[in-house]
Protein backbone atom coordinates (compact mmCIF):
# COMPACT_ATOMS: atom_id res chain seq x y z
CA UNK A 1 0.00 0.00 0.00
CA UNK A 2 1.61 3.30 -0.58
CA UNK A 3 0.86 5.65 2.47
CA UNK A 4 3.94 7.47 2.52
CA UNK A 5 2.47 11.28 4.46
CA UNK A 6 5.48 12.69 2.33
CA UNK A 7 4.91 12.12 -1.00
CA UNK A 8 2.01 14.04 -2.57
CA UNK A 9 -1.30 13.28 -1.79
CA UNK A 10 -3.84 12.56 -4.33
CA UNK A 11 -7.17 11.53 -2.83
CA UNK A 12 -10.08 10.21 -4.41
CA UNK A 13 -13.50 10.71 -3.21
CA UNK A 14 -17.01 9.48 -3.41
CA UNK A 15 -20.21 10.49 -2.06
CA UNK A 16 -23.58 8.82 -2.71
CA UNK A 17 -25.18 9.46 0.72
CA UNK A 18 -27.84 10.69 -0.74
CA UNK A 19 -29.53 11.87 -4.24
CA UNK A 20 -26.02 12.92 -6.06
CA UNK A 21 -23.84 10.63 -7.17
CA UNK A 22 -20.65 12.07 -7.08
CA UNK A 23 -16.57 11.10 -7.15
CA UNK A 24 -14.03 13.84 -7.49
CA UNK A 25 -10.10 13.82 -7.14
CA UNK A 26 -8.29 16.22 -4.30
CA UNK A 27 -4.13 17.22 -4.06
CA UNK A 28 -2.93 17.87 -0.93
CA UNK A 29 -6.32 18.15 1.12
CA UNK A 30 -7.25 21.34 -1.27
CA UNK A 31 -6.37 21.47 -4.81
CA UNK A 32 -9.27 20.28 -6.72
CA UNK A 33 -8.50 18.38 -9.97
CA UNK A 34 -12.08 17.03 -10.69
CA UNK A 35 -15.34 16.82 -8.96
CA UNK A 36 -17.86 15.25 -10.96
CA UNK A 37 -21.59 14.90 -9.55
CA UNK A 38 -24.69 13.41 -11.03
CA UNK A 39 -28.03 14.48 -9.34
CA UNK A 40 -30.93 12.38 -9.19
CA UNK A 41 -33.32 15.63 -8.49
CA UNK A 42 -35.20 15.38 -12.10
CA UNK A 43 -35.74 11.41 -11.23
CA UNK A 44 -36.99 12.22 -7.02
CA UNK A 45 -38.82 15.83 -8.24
CA UNK A 46 -42.11 13.93 -9.48
CA UNK A 47 -42.42 12.38 -5.73
CA UNK A 48 -41.61 15.65 -3.92
CA UNK A 49 -39.19 13.77 -2.11
CA UNK A 50 -35.79 11.63 -1.99
CA UNK A 51 -37.28 7.83 -3.04
CA UNK A 52 -34.30 6.14 -0.64
CA UNK A 53 -34.52 2.81 -3.57
CA UNK A 54 -34.74 4.75 -6.30
CA UNK A 55 -32.00 6.70 -5.09
CA UNK A 56 -29.84 2.92 -4.61
CA UNK A 57 -30.65 2.07 -7.94
CA UNK A 58 -29.47 5.38 -9.72
CA UNK A 59 -26.31 5.03 -7.74
CA UNK A 60 -25.46 1.25 -8.96
CA UNK A 61 -26.18 2.57 -12.92
CA UNK A 62 -23.90 5.40 -12.32
CA UNK A 63 -20.95 5.21 -10.10
CA UNK A 64 -18.64 3.47 -12.11
CA UNK A 65 -18.85 6.22 -14.80
CA UNK A 66 -19.23 8.95 -12.64
CA UNK A 67 -15.99 7.45 -10.86
CA UNK A 68 -14.34 7.12 -14.18
CA UNK A 69 -15.00 10.44 -15.49
CA UNK A 70 -13.35 11.81 -12.34
CA UNK A 71 -10.86 10.28 -12.89
CA UNK A 72 -9.88 11.45 -16.45
CA UNK A 73 -11.34 15.20 -15.91
CA UNK A 74 -8.32 15.14 -13.57
CA UNK A 75 -5.58 13.15 -15.78
CA UNK A 76 -4.75 10.63 -13.29
CA UNK A 77 -5.40 6.53 -13.25
CA UNK A 78 -5.73 5.04 -10.30
CA UNK A 79 -2.42 3.59 -9.94
CA UNK A 80 -1.47 7.44 -9.30
CA UNK A 81 -3.57 7.98 -6.08
CA UNK A 82 -3.04 7.85 -2.92
CA UNK A 83 -5.97 6.97 -0.87
CA UNK A 84 -9.80 6.17 -1.52
CA UNK A 85 -12.14 8.50 0.31
CA UNK A 86 -15.64 7.87 0.71
CA UNK A 87 -18.78 8.97 3.12
CA UNK A 88 -19.21 6.21 5.44
CA UNK A 89 -22.78 8.71 7.02
CA UNK A 90 -25.46 9.59 7.86
CA UNK A 91 -27.04 9.31 4.62
CA UNK A 92 -29.58 6.51 3.06
CA UNK A 93 -28.01 3.12 3.98
CA UNK A 94 -28.97 1.96 1.17
CA UNK A 95 -27.81 5.00 -0.88
CA UNK A 96 -24.79 4.96 0.91
CA UNK A 97 -24.35 1.21 0.54
CA UNK A 98 -23.11 2.05 -2.86
CA UNK A 99 -20.00 4.51 -2.72
CA UNK A 100 -18.77 2.58 0.25
CA UNK A 101 -18.74 -1.03 -1.82
CA UNK A 102 -17.47 1.00 -5.08
CA UNK A 103 -14.75 2.16 -2.77
CA UNK A 104 -13.99 -1.08 -0.94
CA UNK A 105 -13.65 -2.67 -4.39
CA UNK A 106 -11.16 0.17 -5.81
CA UNK A 107 -9.38 0.12 -2.86
CA UNK A 108 -8.93 -4.20 -2.73
CA UNK A 109 -7.80 -3.53 -6.55
CA UNK A 110 -5.52 -0.72 -6.53
CA UNK A 111 -3.94 -1.41 -3.33
CA UNK A 112 -4.90 1.56 -1.90
CA UNK A 113 -5.44 2.88 1.58
CA UNK A 114 -9.53 3.11 2.53
CA UNK A 115 -10.77 6.22 4.81
CA UNK A 116 -13.99 6.50 5.62
CA UNK A 117 -15.45 10.27 5.88
CA UNK A 118 -18.12 11.72 7.60
CA UNK A 119 -21.00 13.63 5.59
CA UNK A 120 -20.87 16.84 7.48
CA UNK A 121 -17.11 16.96 7.95
CA UNK A 122 -17.26 16.56 4.05
CA UNK A 123 -19.54 19.60 3.94
CA UNK A 124 -17.31 21.56 6.40
CA UNK A 125 -14.16 21.04 4.54
CA UNK A 126 -15.46 22.21 1.34
CA UNK A 127 -14.25 25.72 2.41
CA UNK A 128 -10.89 24.43 2.34
CA UNK A 129 -11.28 23.99 -1.55
CA UNK A 130 -11.26 27.42 -2.04
CA UNK A 131 -8.33 28.81 0.21
CA UNK A 132 -7.04 26.89 3.71
CA UNK A 133 -9.28 26.63 6.62
CA UNK A 134 -7.59 28.54 9.14
CA UNK A 135 -7.62 27.06 12.66
CA UNK A 136 -9.63 26.95 15.69
CA UNK A 137 -12.75 27.56 13.90
CA UNK A 138 -16.88 27.43 13.64
CA UNK A 139 -18.70 26.03 10.97
CA UNK A 140 -22.82 25.98 10.42
CA UNK A 141 -23.85 23.28 8.85
CA UNK A 142 -27.06 23.60 7.19
CA UNK A 143 -28.52 21.19 4.76
CA UNK A 144 -31.59 19.42 3.91
CA UNK A 145 -30.73 16.29 6.43
CA UNK A 146 -28.34 18.54 9.23
CA UNK A 147 -28.13 21.74 11.03
CA UNK A 148 -25.75 21.29 12.66
CA UNK A 149 -22.99 24.17 14.94
CA UNK A 150 -19.61 22.23 14.81
CA UNK A 151 -15.95 23.78 16.28
CA UNK A 152 -12.50 22.51 15.20
CA UNK A 153 -9.57 23.19 16.95
CA UNK A 154 -7.73 21.27 13.54
CA UNK A 155 -7.46 19.57 10.91
CA UNK A 156 -9.65 16.48 11.54
CA UNK A 157 -10.91 17.45 15.44
CA UNK A 158 -14.69 17.70 15.68
CA UNK A 159 -16.60 18.97 18.61
CA UNK A 160 -20.27 19.34 18.74
CA UNK A 161 -21.80 22.50 19.98
CA UNK A 162 -25.29 22.71 18.76
CA UNK A 163 -27.50 20.39 16.59
CA UNK A 164 -31.64 20.43 15.57
CA UNK A 165 -33.83 18.89 18.10
CA UNK A 166 -36.22 17.89 14.59
CA UNK A 167 -36.27 19.51 11.43
CA UNK A 168 -32.90 20.34 9.64
CA UNK A 169 -33.21 23.59 8.01
CA UNK A 170 -33.27 22.64 4.51
CA UNK A 171 -35.97 20.01 5.50
CA UNK A 172 -38.43 22.77 6.93
CA UNK A 173 -37.96 25.05 3.68
CA UNK A 174 -38.57 21.88 1.72
CA UNK A 175 -41.65 21.31 3.90
CA UNK A 176 -42.95 24.69 3.52
CA UNK A 177 -42.37 24.86 -0.38
CA UNK A 178 -44.44 21.74 -0.68
CA UNK A 179 -47.58 23.45 1.42
CA UNK A 180 -46.95 26.48 -0.93
CA UNK A 181 -47.36 24.15 -4.03
CA UNK A 182 -43.58 24.50 -4.70
CA UNK A 183 -41.69 22.08 -6.64
CA UNK A 184 -39.06 19.60 -4.94
CA UNK A 185 -36.29 20.98 -3.67
CA UNK A 186 -38.14 23.84 -2.57
CA UNK A 187 -35.24 25.78 -0.87
CA UNK A 188 -34.37 27.67 -3.79
CA UNK A 189 -38.15 28.33 -4.75
CA UNK A 190 -38.66 29.79 -1.51
CA UNK A 191 -35.50 32.06 -1.55
CA UNK A 192 -36.77 33.18 -4.80
CA UNK A 193 -40.16 34.17 -3.44
CA UNK A 194 -39.02 35.78 -0.64
CA UNK A 195 -37.37 38.17 -2.79
CA UNK A 196 -40.46 39.46 -4.12
CA UNK A 197 -42.18 39.71 -0.32
CA UNK A 198 -41.86 41.59 3.10
CA UNK A 199 -41.69 39.43 6.32
CA UNK A 200 -44.99 41.18 7.61
CA UNK A 201 -46.27 38.33 9.19
CA UNK A 202 -45.47 37.20 12.65
CA UNK A 203 -44.07 33.76 12.86
CA UNK A 204 -41.91 32.17 15.99
CA UNK A 205 -38.44 31.61 16.20
CA UNK A 206 -37.52 29.15 18.54
CA UNK A 207 -34.22 29.93 20.44
CA UNK A 208 -34.68 26.79 23.29
CA UNK A 209 -33.23 27.50 26.60
CA UNK A 210 -30.86 30.72 26.63
CA UNK A 211 -27.63 28.86 26.36
CA UNK A 212 -28.81 26.41 23.40
CA UNK A 213 -26.90 25.94 20.81
CA UNK A 214 -29.43 23.45 19.37
CA UNK A 215 -32.08 23.81 16.81
CA UNK A 216 -35.19 23.57 15.96
CA UNK A 217 -37.47 24.05 13.16
CA UNK A 218 -40.62 21.70 13.31
CA UNK A 219 -42.85 24.59 15.53
CA UNK A 220 -41.96 27.16 12.54
CA UNK A 221 -43.19 25.02 9.87
CA UNK A 222 -46.36 23.54 12.33
CA UNK A 223 -46.95 28.08 12.47
CA UNK A 224 -46.81 28.49 8.28
CA UNK A 225 -48.76 25.29 7.76
CA UNK A 226 -51.58 26.54 10.87
CA UNK A 227 -51.49 30.43 9.22
CA UNK A 228 -52.49 28.51 5.75
CA UNK A 229 -55.00 26.76 7.12
CA UNK A 230 -56.55 29.31 9.16
CA UNK A 231 -56.66 31.71 6.50
CA UNK A 232 -58.29 29.07 3.83
CA UNK A 233 -61.06 28.17 6.30
CA UNK A 234 -61.71 32.31 6.88
CA UNK A 235 -61.55 32.45 3.07
CA UNK A 236 -59.05 34.56 3.30
CA UNK A 237 -55.58 34.69 1.38
CA UNK A 238 -51.81 34.53 2.10
CA UNK A 239 -49.40 36.61 -0.02
CA UNK A 240 -47.17 33.59 -0.60
CA UNK A 241 -44.03 35.86 -1.14
CA UNK A 242 -45.04 37.35 1.99
CA UNK A 243 -45.41 34.16 3.51
CA UNK A 244 -42.16 32.81 2.15
CA UNK A 245 -40.04 36.11 3.18
CA UNK A 246 -42.00 35.57 6.91
CA UNK A 247 -40.43 32.53 6.83
CA UNK A 248 -37.16 32.41 5.74
CA UNK A 249 -36.37 35.32 7.87
CA UNK A 250 -37.68 33.59 11.40
CA UNK A 251 -34.87 30.19 9.52
CA UNK A 252 -32.12 33.11 9.21
CA UNK A 253 -32.45 35.09 12.15
CA UNK A 254 -31.82 31.90 14.39
CA UNK A 255 -29.44 30.25 12.05
CA UNK A 256 -27.07 33.53 12.41
CA UNK A 257 -27.28 34.68 15.72
CA UNK A 258 -27.06 31.25 17.10
CA UNK A 259 -23.61 31.01 14.73
CA UNK A 260 -22.12 34.05 15.89
CA UNK A 261 -22.61 33.34 19.83
CA UNK A 262 -21.01 30.02 19.31
CA UNK A 263 -17.83 31.92 17.52
CA UNK A 264 -18.04 34.56 20.48
CA UNK A 265 -18.26 31.42 23.07
CA UNK A 266 -15.17 29.41 21.06
CA UNK A 267 -13.36 32.89 20.77
CA UNK A 268 -12.33 32.03 17.06
CA UNK A 269 -11.95 34.16 14.22
CA UNK A 270 -13.21 31.77 11.58
CA UNK A 271 -16.87 30.78 10.68
CA UNK A 272 -17.19 28.55 8.26
CA UNK A 273 -20.58 28.08 6.13
CA UNK A 274 -21.70 24.94 4.72
CA UNK A 275 -24.44 22.76 3.52
CA UNK A 276 -27.08 23.12 0.57
CA UNK A 277 -29.24 26.18 2.49
CA UNK A 278 -25.88 27.73 2.70
CA UNK A 279 -26.97 28.36 -1.15
CA UNK A 280 -29.96 31.18 0.60
CA UNK A 281 -29.57 34.47 -0.18
CA UNK A 282 -30.79 35.53 3.03
CA UNK A 283 -28.63 33.52 5.01
CA UNK A 284 -25.63 34.90 3.08
CA UNK A 285 -26.04 38.61 3.28
CA UNK A 286 -27.47 38.79 6.72
CA UNK A 287 -24.56 36.20 7.83
CA UNK A 288 -22.07 38.54 5.66
CA UNK A 289 -23.12 41.84 7.21
CA UNK A 290 -22.91 40.52 10.98
CA UNK A 291 -20.12 39.17 10.31
CA UNK A 292 -18.56 42.12 9.09
CA UNK A 293 -20.22 44.24 12.31
CA UNK A 294 -18.61 41.49 14.43
CA UNK A 295 -15.17 41.87 13.23
CA UNK A 296 -15.30 37.80 11.76
CA UNK A 297 -14.04 36.24 8.93
CA UNK A 298 -16.35 34.64 6.92
CA UNK A 299 -16.21 31.66 4.31
CA UNK A 300 -18.78 31.07 2.15
CA UNK A 301 -18.02 28.42 -0.22
CA UNK A 302 -19.03 28.38 -4.05
CA UNK A 303 -22.88 26.80 -4.44
CA UNK A 304 -21.34 24.02 -6.51
CA UNK A 305 -19.26 23.03 -3.34
CA UNK A 306 -22.28 24.02 -0.80
CA UNK A 307 -24.62 21.01 -2.04
CA UNK A 308 -23.19 17.44 -1.65
CA UNK A 309 -20.17 16.48 -3.60
CA UNK A 310 -17.44 14.34 -3.60
CA UNK A 311 -14.53 16.83 -3.85
CA UNK A 312 -15.55 18.01 0.15
CA UNK A 313 -15.43 14.11 0.81
CA UNK A 314 -11.77 13.65 -0.70
CA UNK A 315 -10.47 16.62 1.45
CA UNK A 316 -11.32 15.78 4.49
CA UNK A 317 -10.29 12.03 3.95
CA UNK A 318 -7.20 13.80 2.95
CA UNK A 319 -6.15 14.91 6.75
CA UNK A 320 -7.47 11.40 8.01
CA UNK A 321 -5.51 9.21 5.42
CA UNK A 322 -2.80 11.73 6.93
CA UNK A 323 -2.77 10.38 10.11
CA UNK A 324 -3.53 7.01 8.62
CA UNK A 325 -7.32 6.83 10.15
CA UNK A 326 -8.05 3.60 7.85
CA UNK A 327 -10.64 1.50 7.18
CA UNK A 328 -11.09 -2.02 7.25
CA UNK A 329 -12.72 -3.91 4.10
CA UNK A 330 -15.33 -4.27 7.14
CA UNK A 331 -16.43 -0.80 6.25
CA UNK A 332 -20.02 -0.42 6.75
CA UNK A 333 -22.18 2.17 6.10
CA UNK A 334 -23.71 3.39 9.21
CA UNK A 335 -26.90 5.61 8.60
CA UNK A 336 -26.73 7.94 12.10
CA UNK A 337 -23.13 8.08 12.20
CA UNK A 338 -22.01 10.52 15.11
CA UNK A 339 -19.35 13.21 13.73
CA UNK A 340 -17.64 12.35 17.12
CA UNK A 341 -17.00 8.93 18.50
O1 LIG B 1 -26.35 19.77 1.38
P1 LIG B 1 -27.49 19.37 0.53
O2 LIG B 1 -27.30 19.40 -0.96
O3 LIG B 1 -27.97 17.93 0.85
C1 LIG B 1 -28.04 17.39 2.12
O4 LIG B 1 -26.98 16.91 2.62
O5 LIG B 1 -29.15 17.46 2.68
O6 LIG B 1 -28.72 20.29 0.94
C2 LIG B 1 -29.96 20.25 0.29
C3 LIG B 1 -30.91 21.20 0.98
C4 LIG B 1 -32.35 21.08 0.50
O7 LIG B 1 -33.19 20.99 1.62
C5 LIG B 1 -32.58 22.37 -0.27
O8 LIG B 1 -33.91 22.83 -0.25
C6 LIG B 1 -31.67 23.32 0.48
O9 LIG B 1 -30.52 22.56 0.75
N1 LIG B 1 -31.36 24.51 -0.32
C7 LIG B 1 -31.76 25.76 -0.01
C8 LIG B 1 -31.34 26.60 -1.06
N2 LIG B 1 -30.68 25.84 -1.99
C9 LIG B 1 -30.71 24.56 -1.51
N3 LIG B 1 -32.43 26.21 1.06
C10 LIG B 1 -32.70 27.53 1.11
N4 LIG B 1 -32.34 28.40 0.14
C11 LIG B 1 -31.67 27.99 -0.95
N5 LIG B 1 -31.30 28.87 -1.90
ZN1 LIG C 1 -25.08 17.16 2.54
Amino acid sequence: MKTNPNEKSLVLGIETSCDETSAAVVQDGHILLSNVISSQMEVHRRFGGVVPEVASRRHVERITMVIQEALDRAEVTQEDLSAVAVTQGPGLVGALLIGVSAAKALSFAAGLPLVGVHHIAGHIYAGHLVKPLRFPLVALVASGGHTELIYMPSHNRFERLGRTRDDAAGEAFDKVARVLELPYPGGPHIDRLAKKGNPTLDLPRAWLEPDSLDFSFSGLKSAVINLLHNARQRGESVDAADLAASFQESVVEVLVEKAIRAVREKDVEELVLAGGVSANSGLRNELSRRCQQEGIRLRIPPLELCTDNAAMIASAGTYRHLERQYAGYDLNAVPNLPLVP
